[in-house]
């Protein structure tokens, strides 16, 4: 999601760093943002001078310490690994300035836990984006239980100007968005896994009923069958309630390796 999140900064004027592992993986990102720039500028909805303005706003990064030196808002998007993103903050928080705030993109890791791994968890919040990200109007704003309220009103300040709509949200697990998606998705893979209807059928029923723009199997693929069974294991955790329980079709179709779209193959094949 990183590049989407570069994206819609970069296009609102502000200028970004975007740091990724290597040089080759931050010009494969750069040329992600402007393909989806290219397809907003043949709909019209911006210009090509825009475009070049969006690119020019970011700037590449390798080193994560430079990066943040000069910065007032850190938004990571790395992996849901919880070491992972705690080994990073403490960098983060070491190098970037004293005032700047520090915000998780994390899609069901606790707030209040990453937080407790930087020195300043009151300047410490969730920007939770969703895929696509310069699509989907939502950024779901986690407050830990020390973050502040100026740092509550500076982010929901930040998303409003990405012509975003900030909704807060306590940090309990799953937040709100993946407490409620994810246990339909996880229902969903269990008519499959029982037998009650194919994956298409499925996703037929939520499309035509419900007037959802994905079925929720067509969905698991394209957030990713390892996020998705990642979200029901902090639920199914965090809550000690057996309601959350993955389906044991996700679990085998994760441990196969069939992730969705970025594996080629989830609940249906991708070229
Ligand atoms: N960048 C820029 N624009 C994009 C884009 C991208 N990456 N992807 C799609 N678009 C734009 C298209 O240009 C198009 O614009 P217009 O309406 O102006 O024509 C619009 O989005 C719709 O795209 P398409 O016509 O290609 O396809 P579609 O109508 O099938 O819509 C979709 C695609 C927007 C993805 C739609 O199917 C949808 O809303 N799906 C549900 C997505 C969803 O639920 N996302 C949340 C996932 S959960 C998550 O992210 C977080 C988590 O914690 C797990």
């Amino acid at each position: 999601m990183g590049n989407g999140i570069a994206h819609v900064f970069g296009m609102n004027k502000i200028p970004v760093h975007l740091v990724e592992m290597n040089e080759s993986l931050g010009k494969k990102a750069l040329n992600t943002i402007s393909m989806n720039l290219d397809r907003m500028v043949k709909k019209e909805k911006i210009s090509a001078g825009q475009k070049e303005q969006t690119i020019e706003n970011i700037s590449l990064y390798t080193d994560v310490k430079k990066a943040v030196a000069d910065v007032d808002l850190v938004v990571e998007a790395v992996p849901e690994n919880i070491d992972l993103k705690k080994k990073i903050f403490t960098q983060v928080d070491e190098a970037a300035p004293d005032n700047a705030i520090l915000a998780s993109n994390t899609s069901s890791i606790s707030i209040t836990k990453l937080a407790a791994s930087t020195e300043r968890p009151r300047q410490f919040i969730g920007m939770h984006f969703f895929n696509p990200v310069p699509v989907m109007k939502l950024v779901e704003v986690v407050k830990g239980f020390k973050t502040s309220d100026e740092t509550y009103e500076s982010v929901k300040n930040t998303a409003q100007k990405l012509g975003k709509t900030p909704v807060p949200v306590q940090d309990y697990p799953g937040f709100v968005s993946n407490r409620v998606l994810m246990p339909m998705i996880n229902e969903a893979i269990s008519c499959v896994h029982e037998g009650v209807a194919t994956p298409e059928n499925v996703d037929s029923v939520m499309k035509l009923g419900m007037a959802h723009p994905m079925g929720p199997l067509r969905l698991a693929d394209f957030i990713g069958l390892d996020v998705c069974l990642d979200i029901m294991n902090v639920l199914y955790e965090g809550f000690k309630d057996p309601k959350y329980r993955p389906s044991p079709l996700l679990v085998n179709m994760v441990n196969a390796g069939k992730l969705g779209n970025k594996t080629g193959e989830g609940f249906y094949k991708y070229d």
